[in-house]
C-alpha cells in the first residue's frame, strides 16, 4: 500500500511555491484573539501541507511549528516562510503512527485534514486560554465530490461534541446544507 507520505510527497513535488500567502479565513476572523494570546505564544499547525497557516501565525508573532508527513510539502513551507520574512519549525511525522508533539500550545490549528484520533490530543495540548482552530470538509461535500472518501468528512454536530470541554468562540457544525466545511474556533478554559 502507498503510504500517505509517498502520495503527498509526489503531489507536492509537482507543485511550486505559492505566489501569495493564503490566509485561512477562520484565523483571520480571530486575529484579535490570536494577537491577545499570552505566553508561551506557540502554535502547532497539524497536517500543515505547505505551511500557510503556520506562516500566518509566525507573522502574528507566534513561534509556529508545522507538522506534516510530507517533507516535500514542508520544504515548500520553509521557502514560503523565508519569502514572508519569518521563521517556522517543521516536523516531518506520520500521524497514523505518531502522537502530536506535546504542548502546551497557545494555538493548535488544523485545516482540511481529518483524523478523529487526534481530537483529544489537540484539546489536551492547548495551554490554558489557548485557541483551537479547525476546519475540514463535512458530509455536504459528498453531494458534489462523489469520489471523496466518506470516512474523511465530519458529521453534523461532531465538532461541538468532540470539543465539548472547550469554550466555543465560533462554530459551523454541518447544519447548513449549503456549506461543505465545518469549523470551530474554541478556547481552553484559563
Ligand atoms: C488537503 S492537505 C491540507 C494541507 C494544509 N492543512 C492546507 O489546508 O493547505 C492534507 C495534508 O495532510 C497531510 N497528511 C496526510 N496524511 C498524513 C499523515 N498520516 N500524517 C501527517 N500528515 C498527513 C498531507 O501531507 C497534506 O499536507
Amino acid at each position: 500500500m502507498v503510504s500517505d507520505a509517498s502520495r503527498w510527497n509526489e503531489k507536492y513535488a509537482a507543485a511550486s511555491l505559492a505566489p501569495m500567502l493564503r490566509v485561512e479565513p477562520l484565523l483571520e476572523s480571530h486575529q484579535r484573539d490570536i494577537d491577545g494570546l499570552l505566553t508561551p505564544r506557540t502554535a502547532l499547525d497539524v497536517a500543515a501541507g505547505t505551511c500557510h497557516a503556520a506562516v500566518y501565525l509566525a507573522k502574528r508573532g507566534l513561534h509556529a511549528t508545522a507538522l506534516d508527513c510530507s517533507a516535500v510539502g514542508l520544504a515548500l513551507g520553509e521557502q514560503l516562510a523565508k519569502r514572508e520574512g519569518v521563521a517556522i519549525e517543521t516536523v516531518t511525522a506520520d500521524l497514523a503512527v505518531t502522537e502530536l508533539p506535546g504542548g502546551p500550545w497557545s494555538v493548535v490549528c488544523c485545516f482540511r485534514y481529518l483524523d478523529r484520533n487526534l481530537f483529544p490530543q489537540m484539546a489536551a495540548g492547548l495551554a490554558p486560554g489557548g485557541l483551537l482552530f479547525y476546519r475540514t470538509f463535512n458530509v455536504h461535500h459528498l453531494k458534489k465530490a462523489t469520489a471523496f472518501n466518506p470516512e474523511y468528512v465530519l458529521q453534523p454536530g461532531e465538532l461541538a461534541r468532540e470539543f465539548s470541554t472547550l469554550e466555543i468562540r465560533s462554530l459551523s457544525d454541518g447544519d447548513d446544507p449549503g456549506e461543505n466545511t465545518s469549523w470551530i474556533a474554541a478556547r481552553q478554559p484559563a
